[in-house]
């Protein structure tokens, strides 16, 4: 069995919205899976649902061997941890590191414990400078590591990130490529909600495609970028260097840019 199954689950908003409708999905341990879809398809949705901040109002979702139903949302949360779209619904602590180790003192693990791994949340996502900040006096991209720092601190198993990329510019993709190396390594299971294509196509090697509360599509990523019929569905666009070698009537399923150098090298040689 899977190590996660999201087993024909739907979610109905307490006011009778619909958002996710009837999705199946199964993640196995180690994988990064980036999900991609336009605003409203249901991804957050369908995230919260992983980690108990939701439960399907239809189906379930297993975590290895836990039914989400079954637990508080305090219990599933130590083993999928979930960074907010908007680091402000997440942030309530004076100080960045008082925010990053809130997690484990209130888990009551040894000092020792809490310490390196706060030291390394810290320092990884290069928040170890702000350390003794207030979050508030940093801007919204500093933010959204700081959480992504107190979801890392708790080292669960399984880490969501919900648009991480969102407002952040080339230095802080580079860092956010950087974690996602070293939680990989490390053997999480890491699930990243992002609309930035080439980010996704660097650093996935499963894309997951929502459309209208649905998953439509699921796959390696240069299947999904090359699927024009799901892309127009879900409303996407192909990475910067599929687009190119399209229109220039290479269609080889490139989507990073060392494959477009050297097939492109070769064209010219020829
Ligand atoms: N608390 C809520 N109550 C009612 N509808 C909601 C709520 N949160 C989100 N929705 C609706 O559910 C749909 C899916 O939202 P969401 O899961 O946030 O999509 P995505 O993350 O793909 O942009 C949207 O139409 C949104 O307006
Ligand atoms: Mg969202």
């Amino acid at each position: 069995m899977a190590y996660i199954s999201i087993k024909d689950v739907s979610y109905e908003y307490p006011g009778g919205f619909l958002a996710v409708d009837s999705v199946n999905l199964e993640l196995e341990k180690g994988e990064n899976v980036a999900i991609v879809g336009q605003n409203g398809a249901g991804k957050t949705t369908m995230v919260k649902m992983l980690n108990a901040l939701l439960y399907p109002t239809k189906g379930y979702v297993m975590i290895g061997d836990m039914n989400t139903k079954d637990h508080t949302t305090a219990q599933v949360s130590r083993v999928v941890g979930y960074v907010f779209q908007n680091p402000d619904d997440q942030i309530f602590h004076s100080s960045v590191r008082g925010e990053v180790e809130y997690g484990l003192i209130k888990m009551k693990l040894p000092a020792e414990q809490i310490k390196k791994q706060v030291a390394f949340a810290l320092e990884i996502t290069g928040m170890d400078i702000y350390a003794e900040e207030n979050p508030f006096n940093l801007p919204l991209s500093m933010r959204k590591f700081i959480t992504i720092a107190a979801i890392v601190a708790i080292d669960c198993p399984v880490m969501v990130f919900d648009e991480p990329t969102a407002g952040q510019d080339m230095i802080g993709n580079k860092r956010l490529a950087i974690i996602l190396e070293e939680l990989y390594k490390r053997g999480k299971t890491v699930i990243t909600i992002s609309h930035d294509m080439e980010f996704v196509v660097n650093n996935f090697s499963r894309v997951i495609v929502m459309a209208n509360k649905k998953i439509i599509k699921s796959g390696a990523p240069e299947e999904i970028f090359w699927d024009f019929q799901a892309l127009e569905k879900a409303m996407l666009k192909q990475p910067y260097v599929s687009r190119l070698c399209k229109n220039l009537d290479i269609n080889e399923n490139i989507i990073l840019l060392d494959q477009a150098v050297d097939i492109l090298a070769k064209t010219i040689k020829c």
